[in-house]
């Protein structure tokens, strides 16, 4: 797939811009806080919903103004185009309806009512120097990785991580409102039919990101000895509720059923019974823990404190690894993200570049760029003279183009 053209509008330094693409290479280059994040930021968030650098959706919108629209016009593989466009409005907008601020999606002129029928469309991956996070901060970071990940490929993922987060809002909101003096009989009912949809759901989550870590640790470790020379071994473990990974490795032995697991998947009866084991597992582990969540107000067990463990010759590199040793594993996840995408997507996944260049060596530079042969790239950088040899890598026969990015304004190079 790629991008003819790209409409920004009240987005980031963006007042409006409309502008044609090339479908290989396309450079954007300015100097600093010029737009050429946000520029790929734009393409990101029309083509994901969400942002690759902050959470916080109003964030996107221009200051001064009420809402943002972003869109894409876009050519598949097979020839046939399609358009995407997604805004965000406060609760000041036009088109806000009762006060509150929300999300339009809009698909070939329809609206899509879910998400996950949009995020599907059009799949980018995204480097940027945020991807470090992945690999030295914060759990949420690599579950946001992960989740992500899923998610392009499975819009069914993406619809039960939506129901958890909506029953876990309501079932703290419920804890948070527990006096001292409460009765069990008064809360129990109520968290039973809580604890036992989390824990349904739990089991489908599990399953998928069970399989999905070791997707991940395997073409992750492929890559990362490629770019390292093979001088160290990358390998990445899938942590969740103690005893749960357990139980499904066990399961999995047992039948013998790992590699149709990894595989086309379980038929629907061991499906079935894996799911009920597991789901079993959750639940007994919340209800164990529901005095003391009553206490704390918190629910400080469950799937939402999930991680993946990114070991480097059996070593967390979380507490152990060099900043360049992070570095690497940060870029050998990002393509074994793109290669995973590429293994259960029919169209080509396009590609942006944002600053990585500059932070990277030359035999890292052009693991980057041979893994991306063929697709349509956009690169942002600040010097335009610092990418060569790693253009010929990429475009082939095909001419890059080149944009300078000066205060929220672009210009195509002739
Ligand atoms: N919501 C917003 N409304 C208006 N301007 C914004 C908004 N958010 C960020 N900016 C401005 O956008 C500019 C930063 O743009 P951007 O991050 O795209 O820079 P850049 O060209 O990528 O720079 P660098 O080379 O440093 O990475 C800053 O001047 C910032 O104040
Ligand atoms: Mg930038």
């Amino acid at each position: 797939m790629f991008i003819r053209s790209i409409h920004l509008e009240n987005f980031r330094n963006y007042g409006r811009l409309d502008l044609d693409v090339g479908p290989s290479v396309n450079i954007f280059y300015g100097d600093n806080a010029q737009g050429k994040t946000n520029l790929v930021e734009g393409i990101y968030v029309a083509s994901s919903v969400t942002s690759h650098r902050t959470s916080k959706d109003s964030d996107l919108i221009r200051f001064g103004s009420n809402e943002y629209k972003v869109s894409l016009d876009l050519t598949d593989d097979d020839g046939s185009n399609c358009n995407l466009m997604a805004s965000y409005y406060t609760e000041k907008s036009s088109l806000s309806k009762g006060n509150r601020p929300g999300r339009l999606l809009i698909r070939d002129n329809a609206p899509v009512d879910k998400v996950s029928e949009y995020i599907g469309v059009c799949n980018i991956v995204i480097f940027a120097p945020e991807d470090l996070n992945i690999v030295k901060n914060a759990p949420a970071f690599r579950r946001k990785f992960l989740n992500t990940l899923i998610s392009k490929i499975s819009p069914s993922y993406f619809n039960l991580l939506s129901n958890y987060s909506r029953l876990l809002v309501q079932k703290n909101a419920l804890l948070k409102s527990i006096k001292p003096n409460y009765k069990a009989e008064n809360v129990d009912p109520q968290l039973d039919f809580w604890d036992f949809s989390l824990a349904e759901l739990s089991a489908e989550i599990i399953l998928k990101r069970y399989r999905f870590a070791k997707l991940i640790s395997d073409t992750a470790a492929k890559h990362h000895g490629s770019i390292s020379g093979g001088k160290e071994n990358l390998s990445i473990e899938y942590s969740t509720i103690f005893g749960v990974v357990g139980a499904l490795e066990t399961f999995l032995t047992k039948n013998s059923k790992y590699d149709e697991y990894m595989g086309k998947g379980l038929s629907e009866s061991d499906y079935g019974r894996i799911k009920g084991i597991l789901s079993d597992l959750v639940l007994a582990k919340l209800k164990s823990v529901r005095n003391y969540d009553i206490d704390k107000h918190v629910s400080s067990t469950g799937i939402h404190r999930d991680d993946i463990i990114i070991k480097l010759d059996g070593l967390a590199m979380k507490n152990f690894s060099s900043q360049g040793q992070q570095r690497t594993a940060a870029l050998a996840l990002k393509l074994s993200e793109l290669e995973i995408i590429k293994m259960f997507v029919s169209s080509t996944p396009i590609l942006i570049l944002d600053d990585v260049f500059s932070e990277l060596d030359k035999t890292r530079r052009l693991s980057l760029v041979s893994a991306m042969k063929g697709a349509q790239i956009f690169i942002t950088c600040t010097d335009k003279n610092m990418i060569g040899e790693e253009i010929d890598v990429m475009q082939g026969a095909n001419k890059a183009e080149f944009y300078r990015v000066n205060g929220g304004e672009i210009t195509k190079e002739a």
